[in-house]
């Protein structure tokens, strides 16, 4: 409650409804908790989503991306050129499989990479690219496509926030190797949880060795891999959230074209002519004190968070490693020190929707 006796509003929002606590009580019920029926299940559903031939479940959005470039052969010496501005996990999946992630620079646009930017960061070493489709929003991925290909690289897209996103009328994550989370807040969940899509069948293959201790059959290790599996009570609550997955979309859509309508006061998403932004986080340019501009809206009884304060190339893990020695990204830079990410989520009501842009409006006058 704030002073006023209104609601807080939360920045995000889970919705589990009776169908996913129907359908994790059956597999209860089951005895088969593990990977098992409803994991494959969830996984052809998802395939069928997104337009590609497989979809390989696993047990976070981390373990997705670190499975995907495994299974694309990527480790030790290799680079793999990525964007600053994203959560942690782009560039630590990275290192986890021993390989060297190389930053450009974003698009002001979008906060996407920037495909001009990546020719001068080739080198014999890269062996991948690995935009993010950050807040839901696409990376100019059809353009990143063409560079993989002229250059022989994989391309690694980390979908994690863009569950049912499109550019040219097809879904992302099916340009690439699609790698998604499930995480609670994002736009669809099984608690924790991550999804790879493809439609290679050789990458396909060995990510479900990867995820399974690389065993071919029963104690048989071919490869090298650990345990990234996702458990049927995870695969249960995804496959019921699946279903409801695009009508959230929409509302977040709705919500979102709603909010841009009624904010006046500051600098709000933009999404290109043809694209589907599914608005996992609805990001707005604050120029002014972020610091008082989010508390003022705390007053006002409106949540925000700020994704991402620190850009990766300056965050001390990346830093210790010596990997981001004098290198510069003022548009990351920039980003980081002006987003602010406010409530778009499905949960939201119209009056809501009218508080949130009141409030934006009201804490950039103050
Ligand atoms: C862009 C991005 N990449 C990777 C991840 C990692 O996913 P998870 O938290 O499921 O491991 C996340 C999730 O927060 C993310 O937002």
């Amino acid at each position: 409650m704030t002073s006023s006796g209104l609601a807080f509003i939360p920045v995000a929002r889970p919705l589990i409804g009776d169908e996913e606590k129907r359908a994790v009580l059956e597999v209860l019920d089951s005895g088969q908790l593990a990977q098992g029926p409803r994991t494959e299940a969830f996984e052809q559903a998802f395939a069928t989503y997104i337009g590609t031939t497989h979809a390989i479940a696993v047990n976070s959005g981390t373990a997705a991306l670190i499975v995907a470039l495994q299974a694309h052969g990527i480790g030790p010496g290799d680079e793999v050129i990525t964007t600053p501005f994203s959560f942690i996990a782009t560039a630590t999946s990275i290192l986890a499989v021993g390989a060297t992630p190389v930053f450009v620079d974003i698009d002001p646009f979008d906060f996407n990479i920037d495909p001009a930017l990546i020719e001068g960061a080739v080198t014999d070493e890269t062996k991948a690219i690995m935009p993010v489709h950050l807040y839901g929003g696409p990376a100019r991925i059809e353009e990143l496509a063409e560079i993989a290909d002229d250059f022989e690289l994989a391309l690694i897209e980390d979908a994690a926030q863009a569950h049912g996103a499109e550019s040219a009328g097809r879904r992302l994550g099916s340009f690439g190797t699609g790698c998604f989370s499930f995480y609670p807040t994002k736009n669809m969940t099984t608690g924790e949880g991550g999804i790879i899509t493809t439609n290679d069948d050789a990458v396909a293959e060995q990510c479900r060795l990867i995820r399974h201790h690389g065993q071919s059959r029963r104690y048989y290790h071919d490869v090298y891999g650990l345990n990234y599996r996702m458990t049927d009570i995870a695969a249960a609550i995804g496959h019921e959230q699946l279903k409801k997955l695009e009508s959230w979309n929409e509302r977040r859509i709705a919500n979102a074209t709603a909010l841009s309508n009624w904010i006046t006061s500051v600098e709000t998403p933009r999404v290109r002519e043809g694209d589907r932004h599914v608005f996992h986080q609805y990001t707005i340019r604050v120029s002014a004190e972020r610091d008082a501009f989010q508390a003022r809206l705390r007053e006002l009884g409106v949540g925000s968070a700020i994704h991402y304060p620190i850009p990766i190339h300056q965050q001390p893990v990346i830093c210790e490693l010596g990997l981001a020695d004098e290198v510069s990204l003022p548009v990351a830079e920039a980003a980081a020190e002006t987003v602010l990410s406010i409530p778009v989520h499905p949960a939201l009501s119209e009056d809501d929707l009218v508080r949130v842009a009141e409030a934006v409006n009201a804490a950039a006058r103050a």
